[in-house]
C-alpha cells in the first residue's frame, strides 16, 4: 500500500498542552476535526478507557488512509473522511449532539502535505500547483490562477496573505500567463522571488502570496467560523473547544468566537460563588469561559520551527 511511501515526520504541535487544555475524561466522547498524521488522536487515546471514543475527522485523503489503520486495531476511535464544517452532521447521526467532551483543532496543512511534492504548497519544492488538502473535490490553484480576474488575485493575495505587493504580483500572473501556464510551484514561487524584494531572511518572499492562495483555494477561513459555530451544539457542559492556529487571520477568528460568547465578569475577591453560579446568571448570552491562550515553549521552537507561530486558544462549555 502507498502508505508505507509516506513522509510520516509531522511532529504535532502543542501536543502536552492541547491534552491538557482538553482536560480529558477517560470515558468521555472526544473529535479531533484535524486528524492529520494522528499525533494529538494517539495522545487522546492513550487518556482513555474502553468507554471513551475518538471521532477524527481530515479532509485529506492520505491522512484518512493512516487513520485507518488505527480504526482497524482500536474499536474506540472513527475516522471520517470530511471537513470539518460538516462535523456537527457526523455528531448528529451518532447520536452525540450536546455529547461531546472535548473538540481539538490544530489548524492549517501538515508537514506530510508540505513535503508532498506532488501537492504545490510549498514553494521550496517544485510539483504540480495544486493545494487542494482534499484532491477529490474543488478547483486547484493552477485552475483558479488560469482564469482569475486581477481584481480577485489581488482580492485573495491582500486578504488572505495581508500581502502588500498584491497589485504588482497579481499583474506579473497575469502577464506571464499568457505565454507560460503557472502550472507548478516552483514557476509562481520564482516569478514572485523576481518582484518582491527578499527583506527579511526568515522569510521567503513568496510565503505570504503561497498562504493566501491555499486558504482560498481551501475556503479555511468559512471552514473554521463554521465549526467554532457549531462547537456550541456538540459540546457537552464543560466539555472543551481546543484550537492551534498558526496565523494571525486564524487566530483572529478563534479569539473573537470565544469572547464574543464568553462572559466578562470582574467579581471582586472572596466573594462565596463558583464560577458557574456567576456564569449561570448570564446563562441565555454566554455559553464559554474563556480559559485563555498558549503557546511552544523556546524548547519545542528549537526542536520544531514550525511551531514558532502556533498560538492555542481554549473554552469552556457553560452549563445552559
Ligand atoms: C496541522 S495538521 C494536524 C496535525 C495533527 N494534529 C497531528 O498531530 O498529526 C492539519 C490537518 O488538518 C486537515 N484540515 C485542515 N483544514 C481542514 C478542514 N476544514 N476539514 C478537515 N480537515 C482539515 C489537514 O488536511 C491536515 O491534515
Amino acid at each position: 500500500m502507498c502508505i508505507f511511501h509516506i513522509n510520516y515526520d509531522h511532529k504535532s504541535v502543542l501536543l502536552e498542552e492541547a491534552i491538557q487544555a482538553l482536560n480529558i475524561n477517560s470515558t468521555g466522547v472526544y473529535v479531533d476535526g484535524t486528524f492529520g498524521s494522528g499525533g494529538h488522536s494517539k495522545l487522546i487515546l492513550s487518556k482513555l478507557t474502553k468507554q471513551g471514543r475518538l471521532l477524527a475527522v481530515d479532509r485529506d485523503l492520505s491522512a484518512i488512509k493512516i487513520g485507518k489503520i488505527i480504526a482497524e486495531q482500536d474499536s474506540r476511535f472513527t475516522i471520517i473522511h470530511s471537513t470539518f464544517s460538516k462535523i456537527h452532521k457526523h455528531i448528529e447521526n451518532m447520536r452525540l449532539t450536546g455529547s461531546v467532551d472535548g473538540i481539538l483543532l490544530d489548524l492549517g496543512v501538515s508537514t506530510l502535505q508540505l513535503n508532498d511534492d506532488n501537492r504545490g504548497f510549498s514553494f521550496m519544492r517544485d510539483g504540480p500547483l495544486d493545494m487542494r488538502m482534499d484532491v477529490s473535490s474543488g478547483q486547484s490553484a493552477a485552475e483558479w490562477l488560469s482564469k482569475a480576474s486581477l481584481e480577485d488575485i489581488v482580492w485573495v493575495l491582500k486578504t488572505f496573505g495581508e500581502e502588500r505587493f498584491a497589485k504588482i504580483i497579481a499583474k506579473v500572473i497575469i502577464s506571464t500567463r499568457r505565454y507560460k501556464p503557472i502550472v507548478r510551484s516552483i514557476i509562481l514561487s520564482k516569478l514572485i522571488c523576481d518582484i518582491v524584494p527578499y527583506r527579511n531572511v526568515y522569510k521567503h518572499p513568496a510565503t505570504k502570496s503561497f498562504l493566501a492562495i491555499r486558504m482560498y483555494i481551501n475556503n479555511e477561513l468559512e471552514e473554521i467560523a463554521q465549526v467554532l459555530e457549531d462547537s456550541l451544539g456538540m459540546l457537552s457542559t464543560r466539555g472543551r473547544l481546543v484550537v492551534i492556529s498558526f496565523n494571525s487571520l486564524e487566530d483572529r477568528l478563534v479569539k473573537y468566537f470565544i469572547r464574543d460568547h464568553s462572559c466578562v465578569v470582574s467579581i471582586p475577591p472572596k466573594i462565596p460563588l463558583t464560577d458557574y453560579q456567576i456564569f449561570s446568571q448570564y446563562k441565555s448570552k454566554y455559553k464559554l469561559k474563556d480559559m485563555g491562550k498558549l503557546m511552544p515553549s523556546k524548547k519545542e521552537i528549537e526542536r520544531n520551527t514550525c511551531a514558532r507561530s502556533a498560538r492555542l486558544r481554549y473554552a469552556e462549555k457553560l452549563m445552559i
